[in-house]
């Protein structure tokens, strides 16, 4: 989508009238290192309910300017990677996709080298990549930084299976040194690993696919290096996203009667469902389903307020840590919002109080909510994917029109979104600035 595109939204003044059924798009966090992955395969890769946004199409981009093959037909995309003929990753691409760093670990485990930017930090924080780095050494590789390119090369032409400990339980270091032990020489041990449902999503694909990994879903992985693996035209199914799920779950239950929030694993978002009921909010979930029932009637003032505390999964997602942040705008009470994992992920905040919301930052990473207070429809600029969506809520919310600029945050997460918010009678509209 365009980078100057804009969302114009007429609030609903705190009238809960959405209603009727939205479904959820495929794992933007889960496709991306999937797609990765194709590079440890010597046949063709194919994954369904892949979301239709701008990351994926980003993703793509790298993997072609690589020299691998990929076929697109939404929601399915196949990857032929059996022909790699650069281990450069673009510069452009990398810089504006911090996913990039994922495919670092597959190429320097199936070549033995990779050059890549420093995937850049952006608003929400610095976002070094120090625990990569650290570990590629400790698997047999040697790097070096020239102007502001990393080149790591695995001395020994393979890299070699090692045991790591990651300072810190980080998602896409998880996911890539999950993917390098699969074809490092040996076995590789990775402790205090991340246990999100994406990482578990990767490695069960591996393993449908021949990789030899245990431990999945603990904070311990052990994985056996091996040759190139093999899909055998296998098609596999991409999870849900949680975070979009949550996020049409928190703009429900404070402006929809009846929802229907279908095509999602509710046992991925346990705790954003356990502290919306404990607020109040009605809410009934099946295998696939979350329902919000019988909700107009009840005012956003009669749910309570609570402290928000963000943590690695299962503790409450940091990427629903906005739009939960307006639902504590609506509530009665005060909650202190402590976002523990990124450093300047609050940012937000000052156009929710230019809206009316009654915020006191404390610091980068504390802030206390106070509740119930009336929004004002404003003219928004979201900081990143998350803000975006939370600014789309708080817009929902309010009374009057608000324009949201740089929607292209949003669309790198969120595809066809106001198609879908149309449809449960949001009177949202893009215009080309
Ligand atoms: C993943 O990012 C997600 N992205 C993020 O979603 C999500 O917010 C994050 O995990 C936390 O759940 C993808 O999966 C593509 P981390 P990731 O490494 O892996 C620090 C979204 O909106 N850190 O778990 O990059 C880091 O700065 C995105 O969809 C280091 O210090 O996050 C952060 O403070 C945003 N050194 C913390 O760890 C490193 O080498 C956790 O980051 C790596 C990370």
């Amino acid at each position: 989508m365009d980078k100057k595109d804009s969302f114009i939204i007429e609030g609903l003044n705190g009238e809960k009238t959405l209603k009727g059924e939205i479904s959820i798009g495929g794992a933007k966090n889960a496709i991306l290192p999937l797609m990765a992955s194709a590079v440890l395969f010597e046949d063709e890769v194919a994954f369904s309910n892949v979301p239709e946004i701008d990351d994926v199409e980003r993703m793509s981009e790298l993997l072609i300017d690589l020299g691998i093959k990929i076929e697109t037909k939404s929601p399915k995309i196949k990857i032929s990677a059996n022909k790699i003929k650069s281990t450069e990753l673009d510069y452009e691409i990398s810089k504006r996709l911090r996913a990039s760093v994922i495919l670092t670990g597959p190429i320097l485990a199936r070549m033995g080298k990779i050059s890549f930017p420093h995937p850049g930090g952006c608003v929400i924080g610095p976002r070094p990549i120090d625990v990569f780095l650290e570990g590629f050494k400790k698997m047999g590789a040697e790097i070096s930084e020239k102007e502001k390119l990393y080149e790591i090369e695995a001395l020994s032409g393979k890299l070699v299976g090692t045991k790591i400990f990651f300072k810190l339980q980080s998602v896409t270091a998880t996911e890539t040194f999950m993917m390098a032990g699969v074809l490092a020489k040996g076995k590789t041990v990775l402790e205090n690993c991340a246990i999100e449902p994406e990482v578990t999503c990767l490695a069960e694909f591996l393993i449908s696919c021949g990789a030899k990994i245990k431990g999945v879903g603990t904070t311990t992985l052990e994985i056996e290096g091996g040759e190139l693996l093999k899909a055998d035209g296998k098609v596999f199914e991409n999870i849900p996203d949680r975070i979009e799920a949550g996020s049409f779950l928190i703009l429900g239950a404070l402006s929809a009667d009846n929802l229907l929030i279908k095509d999602c694993k509710p046992s991925d978002l346990a705790i954003v469902i356990e502290i919306l009921r404990d607020s109040g909010v009605p809410i009934e979930t099946g295998k696939d389903f979350i329902q919000i029932k019988n909700n107009g009637k009840i005012s956003n003032e009669k749910f309570k307020s609570f402290d928000l505390r963000t943590h690695e999964y299962p503790g409450f997602p940091t990427d629903l840590q906005a739009p939960m942040a307006v639902f504590l705008t609506q509530t009665t009470g005060e909650g202190i919002v402590f976002e523990t994992i990124f450093e300047g992920r609050l940012n937000y905040a000052e156009d929710l109080k230019r809206m009316g919301a009654d915020i006191a930052v404390w610091n980068p990473q504390k802030m206390l909510v106070k509740g119930p207070t009336s929004l004002r429809g404003k003219d928004l600029e979201g900081p990143d994917l998350r803000a975006g969506l939370a600014f789309i809520i708080s817009a929902t919310v309010a009374e009057g029109q608000s324009t949201i600029r740089n929607v292209h945050y949003i669309d790198r997460g969120y595809g066809q979104i106001e198609k879908r918010l149309k449809e449960i009678g949001l009177n949202i509209k893009r215009v080309q600035n």
